[in-house]
């Protein structure tokens, strides 16, 4: 018996048609003289009736969940009381004639129908071929998909060519430990999987390419979140002279407006906003923020200078600053509440938190030490009215607890408005410092400074601004990119900067520092995480859900069981000692 319908598609318009449907029993109800199933494939769902004395019944009867069959029989339109208005197929059914079972099923280890709860994230995954099953998986399985086939078919318009780099290559600078690949025919030497494929594509620009992209595996051996998976998928590209970063956000606008509208049938207003990522920090207090919340941070230093309360001015006196947020309906926060945002601010590194309660009357410990003009300064500074409570910090840097504060109380609260809200921050500094306090470059290495600040580059690098550029979608970081260097000679400049050594630098990157050297074109990318823009489309909170066979938190999977330990005699071959007890 071979499949000639689709179980979710059938209609009325099929009523009187003889047709196979093949999948998997979803349930199976026994009612006396009659006996239904559910039959599920990847299109849905269609009941299957076994009526009278067909042989087909006494099959049907012996069916468990998850059995794999085929059916042959009529579509018929189901009695008046028997329709299901909940299921698409609802009109109708199909009366089996014949009936095969193509494969049997153990007991499932959880409900594919059910909401989880009767199983755990582990064991979805060791059994991840029943959990692809579920309607939710299929979905968002469907909607990367799409997501894909409309960036590539957007690219490829725009003159972009796809061409893969390789795997087995050298460490890449993104920030992560590399995961290396021992060599057999190079005993002792190792490759390391790509962290993105940055300096292929840079190479493809001096390879005259012109355009590039490609989606692509990146690897690195890093910390895992739930927006973090140790092996992910990039929509990375390149492009030669370009027209300052303004082309590469008009081509990311609108391939990203071309998949939400031709996937989510969603029209995004462009161009996207932006913010420096100064402001962004300032008013934010995070180089990404969540634009669906309001609550912004102000500046309150100059409202409490000298005015009495000695950790304020102290704070100002030791170079810091007083600010504060608004947040809406809060003014009725208990004690615990209030200890709670305490611990979200001092594990942000703020040393305390003060707070104005404006309920019918105006409360605060700060009224101990300041005056109620100014207590009214800070509420109308922060445009704070009846029914709000103030957050207020002081001290250096204080904008990124406030940011945490903000989300923390947003978030709870329910504040943050439904939609899609893209920003793209700019002008990130060249350099950071590490936990070491060495310099670092804030996105990579070959990342351009901004013109006016090569003149002072080693007198006050943590001042210099650079050409990238984020993109940021409703407080997540969807990709990043920059116009690049193409001069040896200012790459140079940067890695002795970041204290790389010139014979360090001839050993890692030499290759590259030599094509720079034959007619390097200007040139610009960007690289967008894909799996992260498809889970903020598919609605999740985690990329587990949209990556079909993805990594635990602890980088393992379930499934396969991999990482695993290998026979010696591998070991060996590769010229690889096993660590010793
Ligand atoms: P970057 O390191 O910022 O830039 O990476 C670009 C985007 O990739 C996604 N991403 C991740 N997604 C899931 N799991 C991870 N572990 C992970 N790490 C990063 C993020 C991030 O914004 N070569 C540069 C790009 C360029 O300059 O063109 C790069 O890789 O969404």
């Amino acid at each position: 018996m071979h499949r000639t319908h689709d179980c979710g598609r059938l209609a009325s318009r099929d009523i009187g048609r003889e047709v196979t449907l093949c999948g998997w029993v979803k349930r199976r109800r026994d009612l006396g003289a009659l006996t239904f199933v559910d039959l599920r494939d990847s299109s849905g769902v269609a009941q299957l009736l076994f009526a009278g004395d067909v042989p087909a019944l006494s099959i049907a009867h012996g069916l468990n969940r998850e059995d794999v069959i085929a059916a042959r029989g009529v579509v018929r339109a189901r009695s008046a009381g028997n329709q299901n208005p909940e299921m698409p197929t609802g009109e109708i059914e199909v009366e089996v004639e014949a009936l095969e079972i193509l494969n049997r099923s153990v007991t499932p280890p959880f409900l594919v129908e059910g909401d989880g709860s009767d199983t755990t994230e582990d064991t979805r995954l060791r059994f991840r071929y029943v959990d692809l099953r579920r309607d939710r998986m299929q979905r968002n399985l469907t909607l990367r998909h799409r997501t894909l086939h409309t960036i590539r078919n957007a690219l490829a318009d725009r003159g972009f060519l796809e061409i893969e780099t390789p795997v087995l290559t050298k460490s890449t600078p993104e920030g992560a430990r590399d995961f290396l690949v021992p060599s057999r025919l190079s005993p002792g030497r190792f490759y390391a999987l790509p962290q993105s494929p940055q300096l292929f594509k840079q190479l493809f620009m001096v390879g005259g390419i012109d355009r590039y992209f490609q989606v692509v595996k990146c690897f690195r051996d890093e910390d895992l979140r739930a927006d973090r998976q140790p092996e992910f998928t990039q929509l990375d590209l390149e492009l030669s002279f370009p027209r300052g970063k303004e082309e590469i956000f008009e081509i990311l606008e609108e391939v990203i407006a071309r998949a939400f509208r031709e996937v989510l049938s969603l029209d995004l207003e462009t161009p996207f906003p932006r913010l420096s990522h100064a402001e962004a920090r300032r008013r934010y207090g995070s180089d990404k923020p969540d634009l669906r919340l309001g609550m912004e941070i102000h500046d309150l230093s100059s409202l409490v200078r000298g005015g009495g309360f000695r950790v304020f001015d102290d704070a100002l006196c030791a170079g810091g600053k007083v600010a504060g947020i608004a947040c809406p309906g809060c003014a009725g926060y208990s004690r615990s509440a209030l200890d709670h945002l305490q611990e979200v601010a001092v594990r942000a590194g703020a040393k305390g938190l003060s707070w104005i309660k404006l309920a019918s009357e105006l409360t605060s410990p700060l009224a101990k030490f300041l005056s109620r003009e100014t207590l009214l300064a800070l509420r109308d500074e922060c445009s704070a009215q009846e029914g709000d409570l103030v957050l207020i910090l002081a001290g250096s840097g204080i904008e990124k607890a406030l940011g945490e504060l903000r989300l923390d109380v947003g978030r709870k609260e329910g504040l943050l408005e439904e939609g899609w809200r893209f920003l793209w921050v700019t002008d990130f500094p060249l350099f950071a410092l590490d936990e070491e306090g060495r310099i670092t470059s804030e996105h990579h290495p070959f990342t351009s400074p901004r013109d006016e600040d090569l003149p002072h580059l080693e007198s006050e690098p943590l001042r210099a601004l650079s050409n990238a550029y984020d993109l940021v979608l409703n407080g997540t970081e969807l990709g990043s990119g920059s116009i690049r260097i193409h001069s040896r000679e200012l790459q140079e400049r940067i890695f002795r900067l970041l204290g790389i050594t010139p014979d360090q630098a001839e050993a890692r990157f030499g290759f590259f520092l030599r094509a720079l050297e034959y007619g390097a074109p200007p040139h610009a990318g960007f690289a967008v995480g894909l799996d992260r823009l498809v889970m903020l489309m598919a609605h999740e909170s985690s990329l587990r859900d949209v990556i079909a066979f993805p990594k635990t938190a602890t980088g393992t999977c379930p499934l396969t069981e991999a990482p695993m330990p290998v026979d010696p005699r591998q070991l060996y071959e590769l010229g690889l000692e096993p660590r010793g007890e």
